[in-house]
């Protein structure tokens, strides 16, 4: 369950904005989403069909069966989904078998030398996750490990240890899959990469570290109640927006919510952040960044507003010395937090889910998706595109493919 605030910090900041200018455009983007060209968004099978989910299942146990090591190549959209899922619902310590290491983010060669020595001697199965097929670091990352799984295992064996995400039919993915006989699962055609986390891109990995998709999927469908919620945020943060309030913290009380506040900057900024438009999403883990950034937001230039997600249910720990559960002192940090920082300069915006578990997550993916989608079609971008990626892209492949010289 999904509990939201958004009036209790804000009020002050955004007195004078008449929200209802917002309603034509609040209007159309709200009928888009419930029946109009978007309202994909709101079946299933839009992600993932009954089929590729018994699929996904069952070559998720077989991996589980089969290997020390699952890993899993992929940038972006391709694997900041799962990844903030897995850091959120698995044990921090021991996490279970397989070991799941995930490739293909950067390209530092200090830390792949680390992977292809720790693999050395281990079992290892590979899901490649590229939409586009296309991307420079994923195809590096498995070039890399093909190149070593190729020294240990016969050509009939890396057909039960390649596994590629890709598109149904384009790219040089798929053409390998295809020439190859690689097991393959298909990305939706119509959804891209950072909305992909309950499509096969993210459900398989999530599968093979052994997390509940069906209760993941099952939350996210039951989100659908706060749609309207997740249209009222939007609204609210484009007030803020026309208040100078340009930044926008994803503020948690949780550290094993670190991974999401990477995911949620990562769908804010691609879904937003284009044609001089767009809130900049950064992200604080409190009450760590409490003795870092809480300087900042408290009294720095006022152009932050805060996201605070938190956690209403958890572990029950004593603090005999306040006589007090240690997630009760952590629930007081996050009110008293907001109420200081809305005393001075930044407001919050204050979204609690009941217990950190697969169901609620799968209802916060959903109510997010839909806020970044709706908050783009509010300043007239296309949530869809990311023309800013393609840019760096372009021009480091023509580096690649020319005499450069460093
Ligand atoms: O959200 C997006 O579309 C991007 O972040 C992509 O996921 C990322 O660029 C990786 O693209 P691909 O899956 O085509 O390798």
């Amino acid at each position: 369950m999904i509990k939201c605030d958004f009036h209790k910090y804000t009020s002050k900041f955004i007195s004078g904005i008449d929200k209802s200018k917002f309603n034509k455009s609040e209007k159309k983007a709200s009928k888009e989403i419930l029946s109009g060209s978007l309202a994909y968004w709101n079946d299933i099978n839009s992600f993932v069909s009954k089929d590729e989910l018994n699929a996904i299942m069952n070559v998720a146990n077989y991996v589980r069966d089969n290997c020390d090591v699952f890993i899993v190549i992929g940038i972006g959209g391709s694997y900041m989904g799962s990844k903030a899922i897995m850091e959120a619902l698995l044990p921090t310590f021991n996490k279970g078998k397989p070991e799941i290491i995930f490739l293909g983010t950067d390209l530092s060669s200090n830390y792949y030398k680390e992977v292809i020595d720790y693999i050395k001697d281990k079992d290892v199965i590979v899901n490649v996750i590229s939409k586009s097929g296309n991307t420079l670091e994923p195809n590096i990352a498995f070039e890399i490990i093909s190149y070593i799984m190729k020294g240990k295992y016969s050509k009939e064996e890396l057909r039960d240890r390649i596994i590629i995400t890709t598109d149904e039919k384009d790219g040089s993915l798929r053409k390998l899959a295809n020439e190859e006989g690689y097991f393959t699962f298909n990305v939706p055609k119509n959804i891209g990469g950072r909305f992909s986390v309950f499509t096969p891109v993210g459900l398989f990995p999530l599968a093979v570290a052994g997390i509940d998709i069906l209760t993941l999927l099952e939350g996210f469908m039951s989100g659908g109640e706060y749609i309207p919620l997740a249209i009222d945020y939007a609204v609210v943060r484009e007030a803020l927006y026309k208040k100078n309030k340009y930044v926008e913290s994803f503020t948690v009380y949780n550290s094993k919510l670190y991974y999401f506040t990477e995911w949620l900057k990562q769908l804010f900024a691609e879904t937003q952040g284009k044609e001089g438009k767009g809130i900049l999403p950064i992200s604080n883990v409190n009450t760590r960044d409490l003795h870092s950034m809480g300087q900042f937001l408290q009294e720095g230039h006022d152009i932050i507003f805060e996201t605070v997600i938190g956690v209403e249910n958890s572990d029950v720990i004593k603090i005999a010395k306040y006589d007090k559960t240690l997630h009760e002192i952590n629930r007081i940090a996050q009110e008293k937090v907001c109420l200081a920082h809305y005393r001075d300069k930044t407001p919050s915006l204050v979204i609690d889910i009941e217990t950190l578990d697969e169901y609620n997550i799968g209802q916060l993916v959903r109510f997010f998706i839909t806020a970044a989608i709706v908050g783009a079609l509010l300043i007239d971008v296309n949530p869809f595109d990311q023309p800013g990626v393609e840019k760096y892209k372009k021009l480091v492949n023509e580096a690649l493919n020319s005499t450069y010289i460093f």
